[in-house]
């Protein structure tokens, strides 16, 4: 189930956004994740099972005011090949749309083409 990021989860939503190619350093990271606490253009989701954070999907609203980008996503790794990055795109997907259009930064863009090849198969 797909839900807003909670302060309580700070930790766990830091260790996800970690597995982003870009997150790598503490200070990059805090950065993110204030951003995420403060900006209201920024929205960060977290994937739960049960009592379980299973994975993160941040979007940025673009100022145009038509679309979003998502600029993160992250599955734990003891996760991963379960379908959760997809379902996270699709749950993105159907919070946004038709009101935005959900697209890519450079940082996401080869796994959201990935879902839309598929969701187009
Ligand atoms: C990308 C990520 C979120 C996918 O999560 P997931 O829950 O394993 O995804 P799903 O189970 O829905 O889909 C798995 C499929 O995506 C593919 N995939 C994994 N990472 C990918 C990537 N960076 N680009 C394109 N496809 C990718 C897998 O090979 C697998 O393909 P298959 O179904 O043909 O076997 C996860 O691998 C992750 O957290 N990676 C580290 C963070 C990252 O690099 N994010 C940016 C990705 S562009």
């Amino acid at each position: 189930m797909l839900i807003r990021f909670k302060k309580r989860f700070e930790k766990i939503a830091m260790g996800l956004l970690s597995f982003m190619p870009d997150e790598k350093e503490v200070k990059r990271l805090q950065h993110t994740i204030e951003e995420y606490k403060s900006n209201e253009h920024w929205q960060l989701f977290l994937w739960k099972v049960e009592e379980d954070v299973l994975g993160a999907i941040g979007v940025e609203k673009n100022e145009d005011n038509k679309s979003v980008t998502v600029q993160h996503i992250s599955v734990n790794p003891s996760h991963r090949n379960m379908g959760i990055g997809k379902e996270m795109v699709n749950a993105v997907k159907d919070h946004y749309e038709p009101d935005y259009d959900v697209t890519p930064n450079q940082n996401t863009q080869r796994f959201l083409e990935k879902c839309h090849k598929e969701s187009e198969e």
